[in-house]
């Protein structure tokens, strides 16, 4: 049993200098989510018994992100191989399968990984044990600098050469290292103690673990993945790069759940979306973290939602505005420029046109009329409007909280509330109105007179 259990070395000490950038590279987020919780949710779901992430000193902000998670501290970036002997300490007594994966690869997939298990897995030919190491190989377009992957005559994987250690022949490679490995953690200390530097970086290579493993006639294999699957990110352009595949994985996993969107390439989601089925978006939507969307809402052109839920049959949008805390009740309507925040917006109200609604209840079937304002802060509290079933708010009406308006009341528009409305009164806030007649039209004579005047003078 512990044959087949699984540990997951994240290396993540690089330094990313080509970010240039305040923020650790592996925090950058993808869709929302740093790189690195990218990468440790693809081995999630493999359940692995430990994750460990290696760090370089000082870098307590990926620690954070990254917990649970073990860290592991390189004291000094000696190379790839160094890093993952620095996570040893972490994998004592583990003698299961051990993943090594780097931070910066955030379109990795469980797929992927588990396609590499299943080869390491594998019984080879003659009925044995499987492969000892196992690395990800891939055909990029530009082979660029990556490791090169050299094959025997039988295929099985006899080295990884560094490009700058490689022949003119060995770099005419195509077939190269996607930087995920997995090995076989009863020998990972044994060979790993056997590395040296003497190459022309200078530094201790992980993928020297292959000819390593070969002279102790051990197996080693390839298994080829998808360029986009070991992407590294080591730069803004990488990065946003990252973003338009990612974005594009999510909407393709959104339409085949169910969703309609009738120009996806313009709908940015978030890693964490939830949609429910039969929910209909419209172009230009923009999606923050933590929304959740009921069956069957509708999204309308340029809405922007953020850490609200939105309960089944709503309609939101075009050009509304969801805050976090926002809570949509079904059947309910959200308008054009309206803004919810920190609000429960109960079944079947509607709040239309041209309105701000924070820390606020409003009741079932209550309409908010057009430029509606909680005005819930006073510059130095938040208080709270509450909005009965059925209530009516008129439009232009300011309700300065905290605000009960009862059920059914109505507010008459224009009004300033101060005082809570009872149920089913009406509340009518403003200065009255005065009809002086006739003054309109001896106003404009008066005017008139006196344009003439200046004139002749
Ligand atoms: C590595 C591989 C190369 C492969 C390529 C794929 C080695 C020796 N080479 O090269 O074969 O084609 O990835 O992208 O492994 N790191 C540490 N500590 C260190 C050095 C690196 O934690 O001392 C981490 C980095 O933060 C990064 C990862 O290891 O996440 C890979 O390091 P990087 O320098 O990018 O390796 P490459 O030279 O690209
Ligand atoms: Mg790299």
């Amino acid at each position: 049993m512990a044959k087949h259990s699984l540990a997951v070395i994240v290396l993540a000490a690089g330094q990313g200098t080509r970010m240039r950038s305040a923020l650790p590279k592996v925090l950058h987020p993808v869709a929302g989510l740093p790189m690195v919780r990218h990468v440790l949710n693809a081995a999630a779901m493999l359940k692995p018994e430990r994750s460990i992430v290696v760090l370089a000193p000082g870098m307590e902000q990926v620690a954070k992100a990254v917990a649970p998670a073990t860290i592991a501290i390189q004291q000094q970036p000696l190379g790839t191989g160094h890093a993952v002997q620095a996570a040893l300490p972490a994998l004592k007594g583990f003698t299961g399968d051990v993943l090594v994966l780097f931070g910066d690869t955030p379109m990795l997939t469980t797929a992927t990984l588990k396609a590499m298990l299943a080869a390491r897995r594998s019984k080879s030919r003659s009925g044995g044990d499987g492969p000892a190491v196992v690395v990800s190989g891939f055909r990029p377009a530009d082979a660029a600098a990556y490791g090169r992957l050299v094959l025997d005559a039988k295929g099985e994987l006899e080295a990884i050469v560094e490009y700058k250690d490689a022949t003119p022949e060995q770099r005419a490679i195509g077939f190269c290292n996607g930087g995920v490995m997995l090995l076989d953690g009863a020998r990972l200390p044994g060979l790993l103690k056997r590395l040296d530097n003497s190459n022309a970086k200078g530094e201790y290579y992980l993928t020297d673990l292959v000819q390593l493993a070969r002279a102790k006639g051990w197996g080693c294999r390839a298994v080829e993945v998808s360029e986009i699957d070991v992407m590294g990110v080591n730069n803004r352009a990488e990065l946003a790069l990252a973003e338009a595949y990612m974005q594009a994985r999510l909407r393709a996993a959104a339409l085949e759940a169910g969703v309609t969107m009738t120009a996806p390439e313009t709908v940015y989601l978030r890693a964490d979306t939830k949609l429910g089925r039969d929910v209909s978006i419209e172009p230009h939507v923009v999606f923050g973290a933590n929304v959740e969307i009921g069956d069957s809402v509708t999204i309308r052109a340029f809405s922007h939602i953020e850490g609200a839920r939105v309960a089944a049959g709503a309609v939101l949008g075009p050009y509304a505005r969801l805050r976090p805390g926002a809570d949509i009740g079904p059947e309910a309507h959200i308008g054009n420029f309206v803004e919810i925040k920190q609000a429960r917006v109960e079944a079947g109200a509607k709040v239309n046109h041209l309105t701000y609604i924070g820390d606020a209840r409003i009741g079932a079937k209550a309409n908010i009329g057009a430029g509606t304002i909680t005005c819930n802060y006073d510059g130095f509290n938040k208080s709270h409007t509450d909005i009965g079933a059925g209530a009516f708010i008129g439009s232009n009406s300011a309700l300065v909280a905290p605000v009960t308006i009862g059920d059914g009341a109505i507010v008459a528009a224009g009004s300033t509330i101060t005082g809570d409305v009872p149920a089913d009164a009406m509340a009518l806030a403003r200065g009255r109105q005065e009809n002086k007649l006739g003054l309109a039209g001896r106003f404009r004579a008066q005017q008139a007179k006196k344009k003439q005047q200046s004139k002749n003078q």
